[in-house]
Protein backbone atom coordinates (compact mmCIF):
# COMPACT_ATOMS: atom_id res chain seq x y z
CA UNK A 1 0.00 0.00 0.00
CA UNK A 2 1.35 3.35 -0.62
CA UNK A 3 1.84 5.36 2.78
CA UNK A 4 -0.90 8.04 2.27
CA UNK A 5 -3.83 6.85 0.25
CA UNK A 6 -5.37 9.47 -2.44
CA UNK A 7 -9.20 9.45 -1.82
CA UNK A 8 -12.25 10.60 -3.50
CA UNK A 9 -15.98 10.41 -1.88
CA UNK A 10 -17.74 8.56 -4.93
CA UNK A 11 -21.69 8.04 -5.40
CA UNK A 12 -22.75 5.26 -7.22
CA UNK A 13 -25.29 6.99 -9.51
CA UNK A 14 -22.33 8.92 -11.36
CA UNK A 15 -20.09 6.28 -11.34
CA UNK A 16 -22.90 4.20 -13.16
CA UNK A 17 -23.83 6.81 -15.77
CA UNK A 18 -20.54 8.53 -16.44
CA UNK A 19 -17.37 7.06 -18.31
CA UNK A 20 -15.33 9.94 -17.29
CA UNK A 21 -16.29 10.48 -13.78
CA UNK A 22 -14.84 6.40 -13.65
CA UNK A 23 -12.08 7.29 -15.95
CA UNK A 24 -10.36 10.48 -13.59
CA UNK A 25 -11.59 7.92 -10.90
CA UNK A 26 -9.42 4.87 -11.49
CA UNK A 27 -6.48 7.21 -12.93
CA UNK A 28 -5.88 9.40 -10.17
CA UNK A 29 -7.10 7.92 -6.94
CA UNK A 30 -6.22 5.09 -4.61
CA UNK A 31 -8.98 5.16 -2.12
CA UNK A 32 -12.72 4.85 -2.54
CA UNK A 33 -15.20 6.68 0.18
CA UNK A 34 -18.90 5.75 -0.64
CA UNK A 35 -20.68 9.33 0.17
CA UNK A 36 -24.02 8.00 0.06
CA UNK A 37 -24.10 4.41 -0.48
CA UNK A 38 -23.08 2.72 3.06
CA UNK A 39 -25.21 5.52 5.14
CA UNK A 40 -27.92 3.21 7.47
CA UNK A 41 -30.56 4.17 5.54
CA UNK A 42 -29.11 3.13 2.19
CA UNK A 43 -27.99 -0.68 3.46
CA UNK A 44 -31.02 -1.31 5.58
CA UNK A 45 -33.94 0.53 4.02
CA UNK A 46 -36.59 -1.65 5.80
CA UNK A 47 -35.98 -3.41 9.08
CA UNK A 48 -33.51 -6.69 8.51
CA UNK A 49 -33.63 -6.14 4.96
CA UNK A 50 -30.38 -5.37 3.77
CA UNK A 51 -29.93 -3.49 0.13
CA UNK A 52 -26.28 -3.92 -0.84
CA UNK A 53 -26.49 -3.33 -4.33
CA UNK A 54 -25.08 -0.06 -4.58
CA UNK A 55 -22.05 -0.74 -1.93
CA UNK A 56 -21.25 -3.69 -3.88
CA UNK A 57 -20.76 -2.02 -7.16
CA UNK A 58 -19.02 0.49 -5.77
CA UNK A 59 -16.50 -2.09 -4.00
CA UNK A 60 -16.37 -3.98 -7.15
CA UNK A 61 -15.08 -1.09 -9.09
CA UNK A 62 -12.70 -0.20 -6.70
CA UNK A 63 -11.15 -3.41 -6.44
CA UNK A 64 -11.24 -4.00 -10.44
CA UNK A 65 -9.23 -0.69 -10.39
CA UNK A 66 -6.70 -1.39 -7.99
CA UNK A 67 -8.74 0.85 -5.87
CA UNK A 68 -9.07 0.34 -1.76
CA UNK A 69 -12.24 1.05 0.16
CA UNK A 70 -13.16 3.00 3.11
CA UNK A 71 -16.33 2.71 4.42
CA UNK A 72 -18.57 5.66 5.42
CA UNK A 73 -20.12 4.93 7.92
CA UNK A 74 -21.82 3.05 10.73
CA UNK A 75 -23.67 5.38 13.05
CA UNK A 76 -24.63 9.35 12.25
CA UNK A 77 -27.43 10.77 13.29
CA UNK A 78 -28.38 11.60 10.03
CA UNK A 79 -29.68 9.22 6.99
CA UNK A 80 -31.70 7.27 9.10
CA UNK A 81 -34.42 5.96 7.72
CA UNK A 82 -37.90 6.40 8.91
CA UNK A 83 -38.82 2.80 10.06
CA UNK A 84 -36.24 3.41 12.98
CA UNK A 85 -36.70 6.90 13.86
CA UNK A 86 -40.62 6.92 13.86
CA UNK A 87 -41.10 3.16 15.23
CA UNK A 88 -41.20 3.74 18.95
CA UNK A 89 -38.36 1.55 19.65
CA UNK A 90 -37.35 1.15 23.43
CA UNK A 91 -33.73 1.31 24.53
CA UNK A 92 -33.05 -2.72 24.17
CA UNK A 93 -34.38 -2.67 20.89
CA UNK A 94 -32.61 0.17 19.69
CA UNK A 95 -29.32 -1.76 20.89
CA UNK A 96 -30.34 -5.11 19.08
CA UNK A 97 -30.81 -2.96 16.28
CA UNK A 98 -27.73 -1.32 15.90
CA UNK A 99 -25.94 -4.71 16.84
CA UNK A 100 -27.49 -6.09 14.15
CA UNK A 101 -26.82 -3.18 11.20
CA UNK A 102 -23.55 -2.81 12.03
CA UNK A 103 -22.43 -6.63 12.60
CA UNK A 104 -24.32 -7.60 9.23
CA UNK A 105 -22.75 -4.52 7.53
CA UNK A 106 -19.46 -5.28 8.56
CA UNK A 107 -19.33 -9.11 8.45
CA UNK A 108 -20.86 -8.30 4.33
CA UNK A 109 -17.43 -6.36 3.72
CA UNK A 110 -15.21 -8.09 5.65
CA UNK A 111 -11.52 -8.57 3.75
CA UNK A 112 -13.09 -5.69 1.69
CA UNK A 113 -13.06 -2.34 3.71
CA UNK A 114 -9.91 -1.70 5.01
CA UNK A 115 -11.36 1.38 7.62
CA UNK A 116 -15.02 2.12 8.90
CA UNK A 117 -16.51 5.52 10.18
CA UNK A 118 -17.48 3.72 13.18
CA UNK A 119 -19.50 7.04 14.62
CA UNK A 120 -19.89 10.10 12.49
CA UNK A 121 -19.91 13.75 13.77
CA UNK A 122 -20.74 12.17 17.50
CA UNK A 123 -19.88 15.68 19.24
CA UNK A 124 -21.67 19.31 19.04
CA UNK A 125 -18.99 21.93 20.06
CA UNK A 126 -17.62 19.52 23.54
CA UNK A 127 -20.38 17.60 24.15
CA UNK A 128 -22.23 14.59 22.73
CA UNK A 129 -24.30 15.49 19.68
CA UNK A 130 -28.48 14.74 20.84
CA UNK A 131 -29.16 12.82 17.72
CA UNK A 132 -31.15 9.49 18.13
CA UNK A 133 -28.49 7.37 18.91
CA UNK A 134 -27.46 9.22 22.03
CA UNK A 135 -31.07 9.81 23.16
CA UNK A 136 -32.59 5.94 23.03
CA UNK A 137 -29.04 4.40 24.02
CA UNK A 138 -27.33 6.96 25.95
CA UNK A 139 -23.61 7.73 25.56
CA UNK A 140 -22.59 4.03 25.60
CA UNK A 141 -23.91 3.75 21.85
CA UNK A 142 -19.94 4.75 20.75
CA UNK A 143 -18.28 2.50 23.00
CA UNK A 144 -20.68 -0.22 21.89
CA UNK A 145 -20.58 0.19 18.02
CA UNK A 146 -16.57 -0.26 18.40
CA UNK A 147 -16.88 -3.45 19.95
CA UNK A 148 -19.26 -4.68 17.89
CA UNK A 149 -17.41 -3.49 14.54
CA UNK A 150 -14.27 -5.07 15.92
CA UNK A 151 -15.55 -8.18 17.03
CA UNK A 152 -17.06 -8.62 12.72
CA UNK A 153 -13.93 -7.49 11.30
CA UNK A 154 -10.89 -7.77 13.39
CA UNK A 155 -8.81 -6.22 10.77
CA UNK A 156 -10.48 -3.12 10.00
CA UNK A 157 -9.35 -0.13 11.17
CA UNK A 158 -12.03 1.97 13.27
CA UNK A 159 -12.74 5.60 13.01
CA UNK A 160 -14.34 8.31 14.75
CA UNK A 161 -15.19 11.00 12.51
CA UNK A 162 -15.95 14.44 12.78
CA UNK A 163 -15.55 18.26 11.48
CA UNK A 164 -14.16 20.99 13.14
CA UNK A 165 -11.52 18.81 14.84
CA UNK A 166 -8.99 20.60 12.54
CA UNK A 167 -9.07 23.26 14.98
CA UNK A 168 -6.94 23.76 18.39
CA UNK A 169 -9.59 24.07 20.93
CA UNK A 170 -12.83 22.61 23.12
CA UNK A 171 -14.37 20.34 20.17
CA UNK A 172 -10.87 18.74 19.37
CA UNK A 173 -10.26 18.28 23.54
CA UNK A 174 -13.20 16.45 23.80
CA UNK A 175 -13.07 13.85 21.11
CA UNK A 176 -9.83 13.23 22.41
CA UNK A 177 -10.45 13.06 25.83
CA UNK A 178 -12.94 10.53 24.60
CA UNK A 179 -10.83 8.79 22.13
CA UNK A 180 -7.79 8.18 25.10
CA UNK A 181 -10.81 6.78 27.27
CA UNK A 182 -12.33 4.71 25.19
CA UNK A 183 -8.59 3.27 24.70
CA UNK A 184 -7.76 3.10 28.27
CA UNK A 185 -11.11 0.91 28.45
CA UNK A 186 -9.87 -1.38 25.90
CA UNK A 187 -12.59 0.08 23.40
CA UNK A 188 -10.58 -1.06 19.72
CA UNK A 189 -10.79 2.65 18.40
CA UNK A 190 -7.54 3.12 15.53
CA UNK A 191 -7.83 7.03 15.09
CA UNK A 192 -9.75 10.15 14.37
CA UNK A 193 -11.15 11.01 11.31
CA UNK A 194 -10.83 15.44 10.61
CA UNK A 195 -13.65 15.87 7.35
CA UNK A 196 -12.03 19.81 7.26
CA UNK A 197 -15.37 21.06 4.70
CA UNK A 198 -13.53 24.58 4.31
CA UNK A 199 -15.53 27.64 3.91
CA UNK A 200 -17.92 27.38 6.10
CA UNK A 201 -16.45 29.58 9.24
CA UNK A 202 -12.82 29.83 10.37
CA UNK A 203 -9.93 29.52 7.48
CA UNK A 204 -7.71 26.70 7.00
CA UNK A 205 -5.77 25.98 9.65
CA UNK A 206 -2.64 24.33 8.58
CA UNK A 207 -1.03 24.77 11.57
CA UNK A 208 -3.81 23.39 14.19
CA UNK A 209 -3.86 20.44 11.84
CA UNK A 210 -0.59 19.63 12.63
CA UNK A 211 -0.81 19.84 16.42
CA UNK A 212 -3.95 17.83 16.47
CA UNK A 213 -2.52 15.16 14.32
CA UNK A 214 0.41 15.73 17.15
CA UNK A 215 -1.56 15.07 19.76
CA UNK A 216 -3.33 12.30 18.35
CA UNK A 217 0.02 10.49 17.77
CA UNK A 218 1.23 10.94 21.28
CA UNK A 219 -1.59 8.99 22.14
CA UNK A 220 -1.07 6.37 19.78
CA UNK A 221 -4.10 7.32 17.76
CA UNK A 222 -3.88 7.56 13.44
CA UNK A 223 -5.88 10.14 11.41
CA UNK A 224 -7.37 10.65 8.38
CA UNK A 225 -8.08 13.95 6.44
CA UNK A 226 -12.07 12.17 5.46
CA UNK A 227 -13.54 14.80 3.81
CA UNK A 228 -11.89 17.57 2.70
CA UNK A 229 -13.35 20.08 0.07
CA UNK A 230 -12.16 24.07 -0.10
CA UNK A 231 -14.66 26.53 -1.19
CA UNK A 232 -13.83 29.22 -3.38
CA UNK A 233 -16.40 31.84 -3.85
CA UNK A 234 -15.88 33.48 -0.81
CA UNK A 235 -11.88 33.82 -1.49
CA UNK A 236 -10.65 37.32 -2.88
CA UNK A 237 -9.24 38.06 -6.53
CA UNK A 238 -9.86 36.60 -10.00
CA UNK A 239 -10.75 32.88 -10.82
CA UNK A 240 -7.05 32.31 -11.35
CA UNK A 241 -6.30 34.12 -7.60
CA UNK A 242 -8.73 31.97 -6.02
CA UNK A 243 -7.50 28.49 -7.94
CA UNK A 244 -3.99 29.15 -6.45
CA UNK A 245 -5.50 30.38 -3.02
CA UNK A 246 -7.13 27.02 -3.10
CA UNK A 247 -4.20 25.04 -4.01
CA UNK A 248 -2.49 26.36 -1.33
CA UNK A 249 -4.83 25.22 1.01
CA UNK A 250 -4.57 21.84 -0.13
CA UNK A 251 -1.17 21.76 -0.53
CA UNK A 252 -0.44 22.88 3.06
CA UNK A 253 -3.19 20.61 4.67
CA UNK A 254 -1.61 17.83 2.45
CA UNK A 255 1.84 18.39 4.01
CA UNK A 256 0.45 18.08 7.26
CA UNK A 257 -0.51 15.00 6.70
CA UNK A 258 2.51 13.91 4.79
CA UNK A 259 4.29 15.14 7.35
CA UNK A 260 2.22 13.98 10.82
CA UNK A 261 3.56 9.98 10.95
CA UNK A 262 0.31 9.11 12.03
CA UNK A 263 -2.05 10.35 8.78
CA UNK A 264 -2.09 7.36 6.40
CA UNK A 265 -5.26 8.68 4.24
CA UNK A 266 -6.14 11.90 2.44
CA UNK A 267 -9.81 11.97 0.91
CA UNK A 268 -11.56 14.90 -1.10
CA UNK A 269 -15.01 15.26 -0.95
CA UNK A 270 -15.95 14.28 -4.35
CA UNK A 271 -13.94 14.45 -7.00
CA UNK A 272 -15.28 17.12 -9.66
CA UNK A 273 -16.68 20.26 -9.45
CA UNK A 274 -19.70 19.15 -11.56
CA UNK A 275 -21.06 16.60 -8.58
CA UNK A 276 -20.81 18.13 -5.35
CA UNK A 277 -23.25 18.34 -1.93
CA UNK A 278 -22.20 22.04 -1.52
CA UNK A 279 -24.17 23.02 -4.46
CA UNK A 280 -27.53 21.95 -2.94
CA UNK A 281 -25.74 23.22 -0.18
CA UNK A 282 -24.63 26.61 -0.69
CA UNK A 283 -27.64 27.14 -3.15
CA UNK A 284 -24.94 28.39 -5.78
CA UNK A 285 -22.03 26.82 -7.79
CA UNK A 286 -18.51 26.71 -5.88
CA UNK A 287 -15.74 24.96 -6.95
CA UNK A 288 -14.34 22.86 -4.25
CA UNK A 289 -12.12 19.89 -5.34
CA UNK A 290 -9.44 18.90 -7.62
CA UNK A 291 -10.85 18.28 -10.82
CA UNK A 292 -13.26 21.19 -12.55
CA UNK A 293 -16.50 20.63 -13.62
CA UNK A 294 -14.83 19.18 -17.33
CA UNK A 295 -12.54 16.64 -15.34
CA UNK A 296 -9.51 18.73 -15.85
CA UNK A 297 -6.70 18.75 -12.90
CA UNK A 298 -6.58 21.83 -11.05
CA UNK A 299 -4.07 23.89 -9.50
CA UNK A 300 -5.20 21.78 -6.14
CA UNK A 301 -4.50 18.70 -7.84
CA UNK A 302 -1.22 19.30 -8.83
CA UNK A 303 -0.47 20.68 -5.25
CA UNK A 304 -1.89 17.65 -3.56
CA UNK A 305 0.34 15.37 -5.47
CA UNK A 306 3.27 17.05 -4.96
CA UNK A 307 2.60 17.21 -1.52
CA UNK A 308 2.23 13.27 -0.71
CA UNK A 309 4.12 11.77 -3.21
CA UNK A 310 6.64 14.39 -4.19
CA UNK A 311 5.65 14.38 -7.81
CA UNK A 312 2.78 15.14 -9.99
CA UNK A 313 1.76 11.64 -10.61
CA UNK A 314 0.58 9.18 -8.03
CA UNK A 315 1.84 5.49 -8.26
CA UNK A 316 -0.83 2.83 -6.22
CA UNK A 317 2.11 0.57 -5.78
CA UNK A 318 -0.63 -2.06 -4.59
CA UNK A 319 -3.83 -3.49 -5.40
CA UNK A 320 -5.81 -4.91 -2.74
O1 LIG B 1 -30.70 9.80 -3.99
C1 LIG B 1 -31.80 10.68 -3.72
C2 LIG B 1 -32.57 10.92 -4.93
O2 LIG B 1 -33.15 9.70 -5.38
C3 LIG B 1 -33.64 11.98 -4.65
O3 LIG B 1 -34.33 12.27 -5.82
C4 LIG B 1 -33.00 13.22 -4.09
C5 LIG B 1 -34.03 14.27 -3.72
O4 LIG B 1 -33.58 15.11 -2.71
O5 LIG B 1 -32.31 12.90 -2.94
C6 LIG B 1 -31.27 11.98 -3.19
O6 LIG B 1 -30.61 11.69 -1.99
C7 LIG B 1 -29.77 12.72 -1.50
C8 LIG B 1 -28.37 12.16 -1.41
O7 LIG B 1 -27.52 13.11 -0.81
C9 LIG B 1 -27.78 11.80 -2.76
O8 LIG B 1 -27.65 12.96 -3.55
C10 LIG B 1 -30.26 13.13 -0.13
O9 LIG B 1 -31.50 13.79 -0.25
C11 LIG B 1 -29.28 14.06 0.52
O10 LIG B 1 -29.66 14.28 1.87
C12 LIG B 1 -27.93 13.42 0.52
O11 LIG B 1 -27.01 14.32 1.08
C13 LIG B 1 -25.80 13.76 1.50
C14 LIG B 1 -25.62 14.11 2.99
O12 LIG B 1 -24.33 13.67 3.44
C15 LIG B 1 -26.68 13.41 3.86
O13 LIG B 1 -26.48 12.03 3.88
C16 LIG B 1 -24.66 14.35 0.69
O14 LIG B 1 -24.75 13.88 -0.66
C17 LIG B 1 -23.33 13.93 1.28
O15 LIG B 1 -22.29 14.61 0.62
C18 LIG B 1 -23.29 14.30 2.75
O16 LIG B 1 -22.05 13.84 3.28
C19 LIG B 1 -21.79 14.20 4.63
C20 LIG B 1 -21.03 13.04 5.25
O17 LIG B 1 -21.75 11.84 5.11
C21 LIG B 1 -20.73 13.32 6.72
N1 LIG B 1 -20.03 14.59 6.88
C22 LIG B 1 -20.66 15.73 6.24
C23 LIG B 1 -20.93 15.46 4.76
C24 LIG B 1 -21.56 16.65 4.09
O18 LIG B 1 -22.82 16.94 4.65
Amino acid sequence: MPSILLGAAVDYNYLNSDSTYRETLKSNFSLLVPENDMKFAALEPAQGAFDFASGDALVNFAHSNGMWVRGHNLVWGEHLPDWLTQGKFNHDQVIAILKNHIETVVRHYRGNVISWDVVNEPFNGAHLRDTFWLRTIGPDYIAMAFTWAHEADPNAKLYLNDFGDDEIGPKFNAIYALATSLRQQHVPIDGIGMEMHIGFGAPANPHAVKVNMSRLKSAGLEVEVTELDVQIHNLPGSLQDKLNEQAAIYGEIATACRNAGNCDAFITWGLTDRHTWLTAILGHPDEPLLFDQNYHPKPAYFAVKAALYGSSTATVTATP
